[in-house]
């Protein structure tokens, strides 16, 4: 069945009238709203008056254009951002973009002279350097976003560095752990997120300025002036590459997608353990919702919101993928649509950090529930066969099978094996990377120290 057809059957089984035809409609009535980016772009507006600042410097600097015009545009472009910051700029939805937005105004403050803005420029590289910008600012954010959370997991790990709960494999009870230990882990994950956040900041760190539409330009500008300038440490070396370039949001999608995930993975165990079944935590009111209809409820919202947004910006990775797979070179204006996929992406990502580093804070461990759980005799399994291994050199793997007998065996598997606790099997995984206190205690120290260079170093 071909649309046409579809469409008649459609219409046929409804019951209200519709047209026989639709209205033609031309490129042209949709115009603004079809191909306009203001709504999204406008976001960047620091970013693109910074960026014609500086070109309007140099332009000035290798006297491409007289210095008093140059001055001339820089006052006329700071009292553009005066506006859009105080709140008074006139956004015209006729003009497609930030970009000619700003430029729009700059004529309306300071007349012709402002033509002379886009002198050896291109709406082209002009996007590419402001996009680069706003990503970078956005990278750091999300860096900025996972030290505060590891801060938050820190504390927690430091509260608890002794506190047992059972740990899980296959959602199954499996050995005695300390609280303090599953803090670290999630606190190890974010750091490689923070490190993500700080590659996709470096793969956007190049100035395309000076590539003009797509081959470079005719004047004798001053490339590296623009990009120091700017607060970029290199300029881009290809033209026709650094127009159409997004690799940098590929990146930066990938950090925040794999944040998401990790993210999710601690909503997803924080609404485990706060349930009734469970119950090694209580969320704070803050953290959590009641229900409207049933007054006992203290719903995980956070968590489940925060696990629902890592959906969103997994896709928002997969479209930006799919959107750069097979474009010709160089521009084509499938790549405004960028924009709003890393935006979007960077307000979940970050509002999910806050939420996520809110609700770890102010969480409160239930210790005598956990460890109540921890002291399964089951779980000490593991350690009776190491014990038959270490004292009677029985070979761990018969080891193995006399006590999955034992607890198979009994109806009550503890008669036969508590021949120690929980907290000495814990205090036994004294390896590096394990789980006993004393490890934990020596992760959480590493970490503090960690946090407190990452602090030196301006991420936080
Ligand atoms: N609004 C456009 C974008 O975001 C700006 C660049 C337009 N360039 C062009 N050749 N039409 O991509």
């Amino acid at each position: 069945m071909n649309f046409a057809d579809l469409l008649c059957v459609m219409s046929k089984s409804s019951s209200t009238d519709r047209p026989a035809k639709t209205a033609t409609v031309r490129g042209s009535d949709l115009a603004s709203d079809f191909t306009s980016s203001l709504d999204v772009d406008r976001r960047m507006y620091k970013e693109d008056i910074a960026a014609s600042i500086a070109h309007a410097k140099m332009l000035g600097r290798q006297s491409i254009i007289p210095q008093s015009d140059a001055d001339a545009i820089v006052e006329g472009l700071e009292c553009v951002r005066a506006e859009i910051e105080g709140g008074t700029f006139a956004w015209r939805a006729d003009l497609e973009d930030i970009h000619m937005n700003v430029e729009a105004r700059l004529y309306e403050l300071i007349g012709d002279v402002a033509g002379k803005l886009h002198t050896g420029r291109s709406r082209n590289d002009q996007v590419a350097t402001d996009f680069r910008l706003y990503a970078m600012r956005r990278a750091d954010e999300g860096l900025a976003g996972c030290r505060r959370l590891q801060r938050a997991l820190l504390d927690q790990a430091d509260a608890h560095r002794a506190t047992l709960m059972p740990g899980y494999t296959h959602l199954q009870r499996a050995q005695p752990i300390v609280f303090g230990h599953v803090m670290m882990a999630y606190y190890e994950m974010l750091g490689r997120d923070a490190r993500a956040f700080k590659s996709a900041r470096d793969t956007a760190d190049s100035c395309p300025l000076g590539s003009g539409a797509l081959a470079g330009t005719t004047y004798e500008i001053d490339r590296d002036f623009v990009a120091g300038d700017l607060g970029f440490t290199r300029i881009s070396r290809n033209s026709m590459d650094a127009v159409s370039d997004r690799d940098f949001v590929l990146d930066y999608l990938y950090a925040a997608t794999k944040a998401m995930v990790h993210l999710s993975r601690l909503a997803e165990d924080i609404v485990i353990w706060s349930s009734q079944e469970f119950g090694y935590v209580r969320l704070s009111s803050g953290y959590s919702t009641g229900s409207s209809m049933m007054p006992q409820k203290r719903n995980p919202d956070y968590a489940e919101l925060v696990r629902g947004k890592s959906g969103g910006v997994t896709g928002a990775l997969m479209s930006m993928l799919m959107m750069l797979k097979g474009l010709p070179m160089t521009y084509n204006r499938d790549l405004q649509e960028d924009k709003a996929h890393l935006m979007d992406a960077a307000d979940s990502v970050q509002a999910s950090l806050t939420a996520c580093a809110g609700m770890v804070s102010e969480i409160v461990v239930d210790e005598s529930r956990a460890s109540e759980a921890a002291s399964d005799p089951a779980l000490l399994a593991t350690d009776v066969a190491d014990k038959l291994v270490r004292e009677d050199d029985v070979p761990f793997r018969e080891a193995y099978s006399m006590v999955k007998e034992r607890v198979f065996g009994d109806a009550d598997g503890s008669e036969s094996l508590p021949w120690l606790t929980a907290r000495e099997s814990v205090a036994m995984r004294d390896v590096e990377g394990g789980t006993a206190p004393a490890q934990v205690s020596e992760s959480v120290m590493r970490a503090y120290g960690e946090l407190w260079a990452a602090r030196l170093r301006g991420e936080w």
